[in-house]
């Protein structure tokens, strides 16, 4: 319930809130001698056009409604606050509206001695914070919503929260959804396939790298062309994102058809579409290919499927049988060389469809059925389902309407989002030299999250830029 009506509401505690010398605005004595308000006293002060809701000389909340106020008032584009025993609501508009928990509001202060703003971490103790903890003052200004609290340690504490902030936390009604710019393909790709060239890449600025992973994101993949055809330059290519995950197959791996190690990919055979590293716990996030030579023979055509577009196909036309898929796990191992065998832990728990359990969005393809294990788990009225599950997916994976294949060359590098994107070849023969890399989706997420900060919160939410000189800001949209 919220409820407006400030010219009055303010009127009325103006009269209830003890006046200074020279002080416009509603704030307790207790509040301007708190250690941590000094910063924020100031800006607090200076403030024209403020409005200040549920708060008396007793530290007691008292709602508006309780004022009996109860006509909306918008005015000077400040959101309407109001405080209750447990929360704070926040009426963005007439129609729209938030409400934060009085101990999430405590929580996330940002305030120096809540959360360090230089290491970016939390210095408030939450267990601190008494659970039924309640505003003293609530205020609604030109930088956000202030809130006057008991203090853990001081008398009292202030604590600031952009509005921008509190919308796009909001947790009650939530008034932004993350846009999702992924998109979903066929083999119509093949008209335009996201490209950047490699000196936009290496460029200094980052502007190039930026653009790459952005069309990772959205694509699930991205070629780079223009790249010398060697391992260092390659190399060099894929620490623009960040460090390179060692694996079995080495830091930049080569494969030549020679069974140097033991994985079919070092054969001259056709690969079908498949995921890397299904037998590990946490398959690699981005593979790089980049074909150095190809001489006295032809074929290795590359192959690439959106597995998104496959699941949605499935989801959309057999349901019961991509309800398998999501559900029933698939044990993998990695088990050609003397020396190590791999197998994801717990080794059944990884299903080829894995969906975000309260969202419900797609999240990562696991699928490559000649590193499968025993399937000694599956439910003895299910076996005859699940192979004819395996068997559609394999059917739709294999479509021309879903398949991209693509000639690459010397010079062309092939980045690819292994948690979607899945990747074979055709059969070859002659002697083709095959270099890559793996790079995890965490070092990947963490590059395009900076570059993000760098070229777009400039025209978002404008966090960054709120701490001055392009710094990371306590506002920042990860943190
Ligand atoms: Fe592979
Ligand atoms: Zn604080």
């Amino acid at each position: 319930m919220i409820r407006g009506g400030f010219a009055r509401l303010h009127t009325a505690l103006r009269r209830s809130w003890p006046h200074h010398g020279g002080m416009r605005y509603l704030v307790p004595q207790s509040a301007r001698q708190s250690k941590a308000c000094s910063t924020l006293e100031s800006r607090w002060f200076s403030l024209t056009g403020s409005r200040s809701i549920s708060s008396t000389a007793l530290g007691e909340v008292v709602s508006s409604e309780q004022l009996g106020v109860t006509q909306p008032k918008v005015h000077s584009g400040i959101p309407i606050a109001n405080a209750d025993e447990r929360k704070v609501s926040i009426l963005w508009s007439p129609q729209s509206w938030s409400r934060f928990h009085n101990i999430w509001l405590r929580d996330h202060c940002r305030c120096p001695d809540c959360f360090h703003p230089i290491t970016m971490q939390r210095l408030v103790n939450t267990f601190e914070i008494p659970p039924d903890i309640k505003p003293i003052h609530v205020q609604g200004t030109t930088e956000g919503l202030e809130v006057v609290w008991p203090g853990l340690n001081t008398e009292t504490h202030s604590s600031v929260y952009p509005w921008d902030w509190l919308q796009a936390n909001a947790y009650d009604q939530p008034l932004h959804t993350t846009p999702d710019r992924k998109v979903i393909w066929g083999s119509k790709i093949e008209k335009s396939p996201p490209s950047v060239t490699y000196t936009e890449v290496m460029d200094d600025g980052g502007k190039g790298l930026y653009e790459w992973l952005v069309n990772i994101d959205k694509f699930g993949f991205c070629f780079v062309s223009g790249v010398p055809a060697t391992p260092e330059a390659t190399e060099e290519l894929c620490q623009r994102i960040g460090f390179i995950r060692e694996s079995q197959y080495g830091k930049i791996w080569e494969i030549t058809a020679d069974l140097s190690m033991g994985d079919t990919a070092y054969t001259t055979m056709a690969l079908g579409a498949h995921t890397d590293n299904t037998y590990f716990t946490d398959p690699t996030g981005i593979q790089v290919f980049h074909i150095l030579s190809h001489t006295e023979g032809s074929g290795g055509a590359s192959l690439i499927v959106d597995g998104f577009y496959v699941a949605g196909l499935m989801k959309e036309l057999y349901p019961k049988f991509h309800e398998l898929l999501s559900r029933v796990p698939i044990p993998a191992h990695a088990a050609g060389e003397p020396y190590a065998l791999y197998t994801p832990s717990p080794p059944a728990m990884y299903p080829p469809l894995r969906y975000h359990p309260n969202t419900g969005e797609l999240i990562q393809v696991r699928w490559n059925n000649d590193d499968r294990s025993v399937m000694n788990h599956l439910a003895p009225d299910e076996v005859e389902e699940w192979y004819e599950a395996i068997r559609i997916w394999n059917t739709l994976l294999k479509k021309p309407e879903s398949e991209y294949w693509v000639q690459l060359s010397p010079g062309t590098v092939l980045a690819t989002n292994n948690h979607r994107v899945l990747h074979g070849r055709s059969a070859f023969d002659g002697k083709r030299r095959l270099c890559g890399a793996y790079i995890g989706i965490d070092e990947y997420r963490s590059k395009l999250a900076v570059l993000k900060e760098k070229f777009e919160d400039t025209v978002g939410y404008g966090w960054s830029k709120r701490s001055g000189g392009g710094t990371r800001s306590v506002w920042s949209r990860d943190l």
